[in-house]
């Protein structure tokens, strides 16, 4: 094994913390969840979590719905139904979901809730006294028609980076540049389908540039941030490498919290105002329930300012709201604890795509839920064997297949139950007695009391792939050592040696089950149930006597079992399914561009013509070079259409052309004007003809 040890700790919370305070990202309640929310942001949360509890320390972990944002009213408006019905319905199918795979939230709030709103009212009008606010009136998009201003989320129009043509108000999702609306060229409202007008509005800004410095600083160079992930730490100076701007944290929108001053009627906080807000409203509703105080877990305390320990699980989506603009607005409160660590994963794709709600692109939990049933912590297992670290990973069902079947079926499960099941064949179901060691027990020994600081030592740095790696080997350990002493031949011989084997064995299994708890909690309880191991913590783990000599164990009970080939083939035809779908509705939805008038399209000149003759374009596989009779003249023109038809067969063909395009060179040859196309589901192109032979020169309008 490569001594990934021997390294200076470096991005781990090394020191130990009187409380933690753990959060993941609140999923908004639009929709379900897939594998990428998990493997994102809740699984390797989970699994910290639980080794933190299983240390016994004093932790508390916190998620919720965020139910306000433009997410949820475009969800409604899509659904011909309510905000509130949405979130009331997608809100119970998350928590339920969380619950099934076994992520243990000590709350799973909503951000609807009355304390939330309290909280963050409370929190801007704070703020808001002090100052901290830059009032500003500005031109912003408005729908005259819904009588609206429009969130960036309901404006499309082309992007400026790529040209894709239906991008949104804050994202283009096809190249991925953050924009803002006035960025878009011909923006739309996905309400009207028209042109918005920009109409002057009043907000309350936060100035994150009067902040720069202290950010800089508390991010900086001699602080411990710099031990963060470099995928997170990278971005955060990226941002502050271009500089911080002012950012609006009020909102025209109908659907959200109010803000709670004066002159601010019709408005709402921004959502990414109050949505962080809601890890302290969590926090109290369940210190309220349980007889905590949740300041004890968000403010700093009078002496020790390091007492409690704040770290934020999310995806890379999410990096510069909880490093940059949220301990902006905790700075400006003051007396609030700033986040230790943001431990932000990458993204998940899938079969080589990326994840998309909206392309039905995903494996939906709720639906692997019911197609493959008790098999949760499977799950669990590949999405941390395979987590998106350190960058982008792909899920494959193969992999889930190989992954499940020689990994927890042939490693993982085929050694727990050798131990087992030869227990009960050959000493009744009963720990056996420990005899005298001989130099492999006492090397296997030896390794067993390092795998509980080695795996600890990856959670505390927030790798969890290898520390679930180092766990396998632990199981490895385990069968290496059964088929090196054979206990199964040495039965026959030598009962004593026998009993010592399987003694160990057990232990070995035991040990298994604890430290497995954080990554396979299921597994792990099956485990402990079949050993009779009772209340083990990790700090028991290491130890050989773990089982008394002389207990009883149970019968093996089933961990793992085989993934045949028909099961992930139907996951993988789900997915085909999908792909056909979004085929079908990618040639339906391409959004309407902005108006014209009858004038300008007046202007273009548009023609029946004839190829008269076609040949390719060196060094170009792209491009044909024709001649076309016009009717006007014989022009060259230059099409990209190689791909899709041979010069052979466009000699002779009528076509339409644009024919006062003014003249352009491309690869040293000047094209005379356009041969028009359509652009099919699949990206091809296909000839626009007249459907009975014309007149060349016939006009088209
Ligand atoms: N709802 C947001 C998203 O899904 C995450 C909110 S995290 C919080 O991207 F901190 F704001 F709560
Ligand atoms: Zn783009």
């Amino acid at each position: 094994m490569p001594d990934i040890f021997a390294e200076k700790i470096e991005n781990s919370v090394s020191k130990d913390f009187k409380r933690y305070t753990i959060t993941s990202a609140l999923p908004y309640a639009n929709g379900p969840l897939h594998i990428g929310h998990i493997a994102g942001a809740y699984l390797p949360a989970d699994i910290y979590v639980r080794y933190l509890r299983s240390k016994g320390k004093d932790v508390v972990y916190i998620s919720g719905s965020d139910e306000h944002g433009a997410a949820i009213t475009l969800r409604a408006k899509k659904e011909g139904t309510t905000p509130q019905a949405i979130i009331d319905k997608y809100h119970e199918i998350n928590k339920e979901t969380f619950r099934k795979f076994g992520i243990a939230f000590d709350i799973y709030d909503r951000t609807s809730a009355p304390i939330h709103h309290e909280t963050s009212q409370a929190f801007f009008k704070d703020l808001y006294d002090k100052g901290e606010f830059i009032e500003k009136e500005s031109e912003q998009y408005y729908d005259e028609e819904f009588k609206q201003f429009l969130a960036d989320r309901y404006i499309t129009g082309t992007c400026p980076n790529c040209g894709h043509d239906a991008a949104y108000g804050d994202q283009c999702e096809k190249c991925g540049t953050s924009l803002s609306p006035t960025d878009l060229i011909n923006p739309i409202s996905t309400l009207s389908g028209k042109t918005p007008v920009l109409k002057s509005t009043k907000h309350w800004y936060l100035p994150l540039d009067k902040y720069q410095p202290w950010l800089e600083k508390w991010l900086g160079e001699d602080s411990k941030k710099k031990e963060w992930k470099s995928n997170v730490y990278g971005q955060c100076t990226s941002w502050l490498k271009a500089g911080l701007q002012p950012r609006a944290m009020t909102r025209d929108l109908d659907w959200g919290v109010d803000v709670p001053i004066e002159g601010a009627d019709g408005k709402k906080l921004y959502v990414w105002l109050d949505a962080p807000i809601g890890y302290i409203s969590a926090t109290k509703n369940w210190a309220k329930a349980n007889g905590k105080n949740w300041k004890d877990y968000w403010l700093k305390q009078e002496n020790d300012e390091d007492d409690s320990c704040l770290i934020h699980f999310i995806g890379k989506d999410n990096i510069v709201f909880h490093c940059i603009i949220f301990p902006a607005i905790l700075q400006a409160h003051g007396g609030y604890l700033l986040p230790t660590n943001v431990p932000a994963n990458e993204f998940l794709n899938l079969e080589g795509d990326k994840l998309s709600t909206s392309r039905n692109w995903a494996v939906w939990l709720h639906e692997y839920l019911e197609d493959l049933p008790n098999k949760e912590d499977v799950l669990r297992y590949v999405l941390c064997a395979n987590a998106p670290e350190s960058k982008d990973n792909d899920f494959t069902w193969k992999d889930y297949q190989t992954r499940n079947n020689s990994e927890l079926v042939a490693i993982y499960g085929n050694f727990v139950n050798r131990a087992v099941v030869l227990t009960h064949k050959y000493f009744e179901g009963r720990v056996p007695t420990l005899g005298e060691l001989d130099g492999v027990d006492k090397e296997v020994l030896k390794e067993l009391e390092e795998f509980p600081s080695k795996i600890a030592s990856s959670i505390d740095k927030f790798r969890f792939r290898e520390a679930l790696a180092l766990l396998m080997d632990l199981a490895r350990l385990g069968n290496k050592y059964l088929a090196d002493t054979e206990p199964w031949k040495l039965i026959k011989t030598d009962e004593a040696r026998t009993g010592t084997i399987l003694n160990i064995a057990l232990q070995i299994a035991a040990n298994l089950s604890i430290l497995s708890e954080p990554f396979l909690p299921r597994t792990a309880e099956k485990l402990a149930l079949t050993l009779n191991l009772e209340g083990k913590k990790w700090e028991d783990a290491g130890d050989s006597d773990l089982l008394l000599q002389g207990q009883d164990i149970e019968k093996a009970a089933l961990l793992f079992e085989k993934t045949e080939d028909e099961v992930v083939d139907k996951q993988v035809q789900k997915l085909e399914d999908s792909k056909m779908a979004n085929q079908a509705i990618d040639t339906e939805v391409e959004a309407q561009k902005a108006e014209t008038t009858f004038d300008d399209f007046m202007k273009m000149d548009m023609r029946v013509g004839t190829i008269l003759t076609a040949e390719k374009v060196k060094k170009s596989n792209k491009l044909l070079k024709f001649t076309v009779d016009t009717g006007i003249d014989k022009r060259t023109i230059l099409s990209g259409i190689a791909k899709y038809y041979s010069p052979e067969e466009m000699i002779g063909k009528q076509v339409t052309v644009l024919a006062n395009l003014a003249p352009r060179k491309i690869m040293g040859v000047e094209s005379q004007g356009m041969i028009l196309m359509a652009e099919d589901h699949d990206g091809s192109l296909k000839l626009i003809q007249p459907n009975v032979a014309m007149m060349n020169g016939a006009t088209i309008s």
